[in-house]
């Protein structure tokens, strides 16, 4: 099992020879490791419907048949965009998605979401299970105190944190969230793709680990963290 950094918000799991993505915002993103006509995919999952998470949902899943998960309101939206029949599954906060290779759960975040169409939708966090790992996607989020119910239901191995200001919360408020979270690891994610969210991701490292709340790997964009 590897998770791989695409840049921005966007992640390759891979787990015996199976590519679940999350948020594929390769088109446009200006730290894109891969492109959307060549990237692998056997699911998408969404945290929500902003531009720079649903990206190339839309292509990747009409060329490689892979099924979407996203939240109701934002699945209908795709549903209308996608081949007649294309299996979007659906869930709500709360729901979870379920497959041969595991599985999708839509937890809380805090954060506002519009489709570029215009669909309002509820923003989520994703907690995956895939290859025997458990990974906590926050998706877009401020600082808040029910971060931490995921990792008191099940042990977190690794979470995918937003650290960028701006959007989401910043490195501090992040530095907070670690303590919440309480995995193993973590990844951080959405900085450094356009000037508002350039951040000192190094030293959201050097203090999260001084805290001992997680060891925090930084990659860079194409970078994989074996797990
Ligand atoms: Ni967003
Ligand atoms: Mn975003």
């Amino acid at each position: 099992m590897e998770i791989r950094w695409l840049g921005h918000s966007a992640f390759a799991l891979e787990s015996d020879g199976v590519t679940v993505l999350v948020d594929p915002f390769l088109t446009g993103n200006p730290k894109a490791a891969v492109s959307a006509d060549e990237v692998a995919a056997d699911a998408i999952l969404l945290t929500h419907g902003h531009a720079d998470h649903v990206g190339d949902t839309v292509s990747i899943a009409s060329r490689t048949g892979a099924p979407v998960v996203a939240i109701t309101e934002l699945a209908a939206e795709l549903r209308g965009d996608l081949p007649d029949g294309h299996q979007v599954v659906d869930p709500n906060i709360g729901g979870t998605a379920t497959f041969d290779w595991g599985s999708a759960r839509l937890v809380p975040a805090w954060h506002t979401s519009t489709t570029p169409k215009g669909t309002v939708n509820t923003p989520a966090g994703l907690v995956i299970e895939i290859g025997g790992v458990r990974i906590y996607h926050l998706g877009d989020t401020a600082l808040f105190s029910d971060l931490s119910l995921p990792g008191a239901r099940d042990r977190i191995d690794v979470a995918l944190v937003c650290v960028g200001g701006h959007f989401t919360m910043d490195p501090r408020d992040a530095v907070m969230a670690a303590e919440l979270i309480r995995a193993d690891r973590i990844v951080p994610c959405h900085y450094g793709t356009f000037p508002q969210i350039d951040v000192d991701v190094e030293a959201f490292k050097r203090e999260v680990e001084a805290e001992g709340h997680a060891e925090v790997r930084v990659l860079d964009p194409g970078e994989s963290l074996p797990c």
